[in-house]
């Protein structure tokens, strides 16, 4: 329904937006103004403001923005409709009449609404009723508890193919408005029509205002023909724009700040029971852009639950083109990725809610999961192949319509693409192309600004899947850094200060780290082969295979097992003062890039090549001092 504009006026008028949301925060006057903490960010300094002449409110630190109509959408996650409603009420204004056709649509709706609400008690009775007791069986082995199946409103359809057309003839429905409701299967080569919810468990889908708009159900009979069948599209049911759950997980996602998205009725029934009940599902079909659109009302970076498996990831995936094209400031999508094979009502039962909550905590960002998706198991030993690849992530960023979003996701990317470009440490090759190649680069923000300079190929360590458990790549540096003290667990014990001080790009090399140096404290010295074990078999063990997997580089020689104390000396300290100088540049550049973003001058892009250049130059240093090595039997270098 479309609103007059001066009706939205009037309500305007009656309500100062002070009084809207001085409800929901305290409020303190300043001036001709309010300030207040922000409801939209914790912060301990009000950055929060209110300006009852100019109509709006306005929040510094999160940049949310608007009137009384806007604030109740954003807060309470209410429809604008919804809004204008409510505040009309606080306004005492009357709302504008329907035109007659509306009123005649709006009518039948509420028939059907009625037809449905009479469906639904007629199923939940159908359970309780003695003929129930193999499905309320089955629902009690599944843990389902019995105050779940009255909040859910669970009930079953009955063995009888007519049950319900003849208990709602009997309240005085009309056989064509079951039709419509979706309740009844007729057609021309149907003699008689009849129930479409037989013999299945009934799990009622509600609106956000909790009326029954359909009905999904399963089958009790493990060789059923379909395990699920749903309303069909009804006046009052689009699947596509509907969430199940939405009435109650809206008020829990607004005490929590948080809205989970999982697959199924019983992964949603599981977690509210589990104490989750901010959670919905899509219903049987990929996340839609309505859909998203609702979640966005209720929190601002929904966790989307997918199964780690194939099926579960192409989802994930799905779900991110989705998302690409209504991106706005502030508002993303989280990602959670199951065991395999798991659902989240299987991973409760099995491992309990905590369980879950970690892996929600774990989540990841949607451009974390982008970027997995378009470099995972990918070759890219070639320039084309290099190429492509940046082809490719120019032409999805095009898709993100928000300009701002976009320019930070081209920053994202091209902080990406340079790791990734360094990941295989092609060292020699880098040197003689950062010398002769100075073409630019491409353009990922749409600031003709200089971003990547090209480098090897992707480390084996990405070729893994890194998407499931969730961490970036290794860089080549850092796990020669690691691969040292493995291999010499001694200079634990020599450097113990130097090596806590070490700073990774890695946090799980970091904790790697830390593990080592805490064995490294024992009174005896560190057998090699006992460190390794004992690290392989701890939580770090999965890091530490990944390490071991990175070192492809053959000059990496004194890292080795058999390199004499002197020489592994030497190459400890050359590629710690190379890490150091490389982190300290990383800074700088990073710097150096906002101060371009910022001023766009030619001095400040000057800065920026002479760091980029510094940075590749460093990574063709290593293991090139004269004479290191002679102590280890390793012969001179022939053309020095
Ligand atoms: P699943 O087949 O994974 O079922 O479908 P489930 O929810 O884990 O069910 P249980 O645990 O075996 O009882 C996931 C969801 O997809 C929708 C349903 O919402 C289902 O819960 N779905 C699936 C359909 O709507 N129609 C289908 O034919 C299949
Ligand atoms: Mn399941």
């Amino acid at each position: 329904m479309r609103f007059d504009p001066s009706f939205l006026d009037d309500i305007r008028d009656r309500l100062p937006v002070s009084q809207v949301v001085g409800k929901r925060v305290k409020l303190k006057r300043q001036g001709r103004e309010y300030i207040a903490l922000s409801p939209f960010k914790q912060e301990k300094t009000p950055s929060f403001t209110v300006n009852d002449q100019k109509g709006f409110y306005h929040c510094f630190a999160s940049g949310e923005h608007g009137d009384i109509f806007s604030f109740l959408q954003k807060t309470e996650g209410l429809s604008f409709p919804e809004s204008v409603e409510r505040l009309a009420g606080e306004a005492g204004l009357e709302m504008p009449k329907a035109s007659p056709r509306d009123e005649q649509r709006e009518q039948g709706r509420e028939r059907l609404r009625a037809a449905m609400e009479a469906a639904c008690v007629f199923f939940e009775q159908q359970l309780a009723a003695r003929s129930g007791g193999v499905v309320r069986e089955y629902l009690h082995g599944r843990g389902v508890a019995g105050e779940t199946i009255a909040a859910f409103r669970l009930g079953y359809g009955g063995k009888n193919r007519h049950g319900l057309k003849e208990h709602l003839a009997g309240k005085g429905y009309d056989v064509s408005a079951m039709v419509e409701a979706g309740l009844v299967i007729a057609g021309d080569d149907i003699p008689v029509s009849y129930d479409r919810f037989r013999e299945r468990l009934i799990f009622p889908i509600r609106d956000h205002k909790d009326r029954v708009i359909a009905f999904g159900g399963r089958a009790l009979a493990p060789g059923a023909k379909a395990k699920y069948v749903n309303s069909p599209e009804t006046p009052l049911f689009h699947k596509r724009s509907v969430l199940f759950n939405i009435g109650a997980a809206r008020k829990a996602a607004y005490e929590r700040g948080q809205i989970i998205v999982v697959e199924g009725y019983m992964d949603v029934i599981a977690l509210a029971q589990a104490g989750l009940a901010n959670t919905v599902a899509p219903l049987g079909t990929a996340l839609s852009g309505d859909q998203l659109k609702a979640l966005w009302r209720m929190g601002n970076e929904p966790v989307l639950c997918f199964d780690g498996d194939a099926a579960g990831r192409k989802a994930a995936f799905r779900a991110v083109d989705t998302a690409l094209g209504l991106l706005e400031s502030g508002r993303s999508l989280k990602f959670a990725f199951l065991p395999q094979g798991q659902d989240p009502d299987d991973m409760i039962a099995e491992h309990g809610a905590e369980a879950f909550r970690a892996l929600i905590e774990k989540a990841r960002s949607l451009s974390d999961v982008l970027w997995t998706r378009e470099v995972e198991g990918g070759d890219f030993s070639t320039p084309e192949r290099r190429a492509a690849l940046e082809d490719r992530l120019a032409d999805l960023l095009k898709h993100i319509a928000s300009n701002r979003v976009r320019r930070h996701y081209g920053e994202d990317i091209a902080a990406r693409l340079n790791k990734l470009w360094g990941a295989r440490g092609a060292r020699r090759e880098t040197l003689r192309r950062s010398r002769f190649d100075r073409t630019p680069r491409r353009d990922f923000t749409r600031n003709p600004r200089p971003d990547v300079w090209r480098r090897g190929g992707v480390s084996e360590s990405l070729k893994m899947s890194a998407l499931v458990r969730g961490h970036s790549e290794i860089a080549a540096r850092e796990a020669l850094i690691l691969h040292t003290l493995l291999n010499h667990p001694w200079l634990l014990d020599a450097y113990p200060e130097e090596i806590a001080a070490i700073c990774f790009e890695n946090r799980r090399l970091e904790a790697l780290r830390d593990e080592m140096l805490n064995l490294a404290t024992g009174e005896k010295p560190l057998d090699s082969e006992a460190f390794r074990t004992h690290l392989k078999q701890s939580e770090n063990g999965a890091v530490m295979a990944r390490v071991e997997r990175a070192i492809t580089h053959k000059s990496d020689w004194s890292a080795e097992p058999g390199a004499a104390h002197s020489d592994v000396e030497t190459g400890w300290r050359h590629i710690l003062a190379l890490h150091r100088k490389s982190v300290d540049l990383g800074r700088e550049l990073a710097a150096a890039q906002h101060a371009f973003q910022t001023e766009g001058s030619d001095a400040a892009l000057e800065r920026l090549d002479a760091i980029r250049k510094q940075l590749f130059d460093l990574d063709g240093m290593e293991a090139s001092i004269a004479g290191y090595g002679a102590e280890s039997g390793r012969p001179a270098d022939p053309l020095s």
